[in-house]
């Protein structure tokens, strides 16, 4: 027996690195990583024990009622990071540089990444799209950077015709390997596979010395995400076939609400218990300073 293992008890989780997820690649461990945006969400991560939390900016679609995951700002994106980060103490944290935060140059994306680093507590930040010179800069300015490829809803619009998949032919399933490459040689530590076929991501996953995360990329990533409120089906506006539902909390957060209106207007609600008492003298004195002053 392990001295981690007397009584049954399960050994403390120490933080998650670099190295571990490195070493969970080799060991073809999956690894799972979710998105949060606030205290509740973290502490679910915390309690899954999953590896990476990022702090994604679909949080402006799924939390914040943007249309998109354009407008979000460097500032908003440091809020729900740091709300993300009181409530984690093993997943590696993953600060998400948003649209307008990275890409003007060099010194604006190292920039940007220190304050997700410096004020955000991120562990590491992620960017979206194949430059390789921003995630050297990035990773040259002590940061861990992971790549995104596929999918990036921040371009999806203007560059990609939407949100649909990516790599479908053989010239842009060889471009997503060279970009993923050329990510992996500029120093970042994993990357992040979006809406790309699956046979596709398996040959990316197997040329690449680092991890690859799916998000609607199949089974063979050597992790998988997806966007929190998604799993939850908190996000009811549209529904990428990627996302699997594992509960529908709208629809019960929309019950749970209408029950306590419905509670208030028949006067169900407070009940006895939900209410603070007065010792019956001092009541009493209080009742009777009234009638002095009538
Ligand atoms: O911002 C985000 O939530 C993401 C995930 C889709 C990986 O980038």
């Amino acid at each position: 027996m392990k001295p981690a293992e007397v009584n049954s008890q399960p050994a403390e989780r120490r933080p998650i690195t670099l190295v571990d997820l490195a070493e969970k690649k080799r060991r073809l461990e999956p690894i799972v990583m979710l998105t949060a945006y606030d205290l509740p969400s973290a502490r679910a991560a915390e309690a899954a024990g999953v590896d990476l939390v990022l702090a994604g900016d679909t949080a402006a679609m799924t939390v914040l009622g943007y249309r998109s995951t354009v407008p979000v700002t460097l500032e908003e994106m440091l809020v729900l990071t740091q709300a993300v980060r009181r409530g984690l103490r093993t997943p590696l944290l993953i600060g998400d540089l948003p649209f307008g935060s990275y890409e003007r140059s060099h010194e604006q994306a190292i920039a940007s990444a220190q304050r997700l680093v410096k004020e955000g507590g991120a562990d590491v930040v992620k960017f979206e799209g194949p430059s390789a010179g921003r995630a050297a800069a990035i990773a040259g300015a002590g940061i861990p950077v992971m790549g995104h490829l596929g999918l990036t809803p921040q371009t999806s619009t203007a560059l990609g015709g939407g949100f649909k998949a990516q790599a479908r032919s053989a010239v842009a399933a060889r471009r997503l390997l060279d970009d993923a490459l050329a990510l992996e040689a500029a120093g970042c530590f994993a990357l992040v596979l979006e809406a790309v076929p699956a046979e596709v991501a398996a040959v990316v996953t197997e040329r690449l010395a680092i991890p690859t995360i799916g998000i609607g990329a199949g089974p063979e990533t050597d992790g998988q995400v997806l966007v929190l409120n998604d799993l939850l089906g908190l996000f009811e506006e549209f529904k990428p076939r990627f996302v699997k539902r594992y509960a529908e909390l709208a629809s019960e957060m929309s019950a749970a609400v209408s029950a306590f209106a419905d509670d208030v207007r028949a006067r169900r609600f407070p009940a006895r218990e939900h209410c603070y008492a007065i010792d019956r003298a001092e009541l009493e004195r209080f009742l009777t300073s009234l009638e002095a002053d009538a």
